[in-house]
């Protein structure tokens, strides 16, 4: 992105990052889910959202279609757009973070460099949690909770990702979950253990 603006001067804030998660009782991260259409990252993303809310943390989804109705109403799907779409995203998601809470965020981020851009400028090392919302094509075609796969089967939705525009698959994401081998709940054990393990939560 280039910098339009220009005689903008950081004012720091009077509230540390570390005061409000010590307020949170624990740190912000930012889930990234990534995969295909279909592939489970919005049901995943709310469970485990639905999960940690539960345990009486601090969370919130950043949702593809529902933030394309707003922030991000003014872009489309050519490579420039997504791009675009992910960059604004991840910075939403950082702010998120910094306000110590978990950002979860549910876009099939196809490109590997828009995802590691937000990795690599995030504030802190581990901010950045990749999870790689895996299934094969066959089966979230079969799924097709929104019917685009049929629409872009037929020609109706252009550069449709898996179809006519490529996904790039994480090469090291910090965790792989397979929706077809496993059931929600499985999936959603599998995220909060790596939470625990990795001590974002306790
Ligand atoms: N283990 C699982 N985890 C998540 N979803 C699952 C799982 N098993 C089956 N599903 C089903 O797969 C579908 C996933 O749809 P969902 O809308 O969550 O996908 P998505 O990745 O958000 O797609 P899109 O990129 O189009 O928004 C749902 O119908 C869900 O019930
Ligand atoms: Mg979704």
């Amino acid at each position: 992105m280039k910098q339009k603006s220009t005689n903008v001067h950081w004012h720091e804030g009077r509230v540390s990052r570390d005061e409000r998660e010590g307020r949170a009782g624990h740190r912000g991260a930012i889930l990234w889910f990534t995969g295909l259409s279909g592939s489970g990252k919005s049901t995943l993303a709310n469970a485990v959202d639905h999960r940690l809310h539960e345990l009486g943390l601090s969370s919130y989804v950043l949702d593809g279609d529902n933030v394309r109705h707003g922030l991000n109403g003014d872009l489309g799907f050519s490579p420039e757009d997504r791009n675009e779409n992910i960059r604004r995203i991840g910075e939403v998601a950082k702010l998120f973070a910094d306000a110590g809470t978990f950002a979860l965020t549910a876009f099939i981020s196809p490109y590997r460099e828009d995802r590691d851009r937000i990795r690599t400028t995030a504030a802190r090392p581990d901010d950045f949690v990749e999870i790689f919302v895996y299934c094969p094509l066959d089966v979230c075609e079969e799924r097709d909770p929104k019917g685009l796969y049929k629409k872009a089967r037929a020609g109706e939705i252009p550069e449709f990702t898996g179809i006519s525009a490529p996904y790039e698959e994480p090469d090291t994401p910090e965790l792989v979950v397979d929706t077809a081998e496993n059931s929600l709940d499985e999936c959603v054990d599998m995220v909060l253990k790596h939470l625990v393990k990795r001590g974002y939560i306790e």
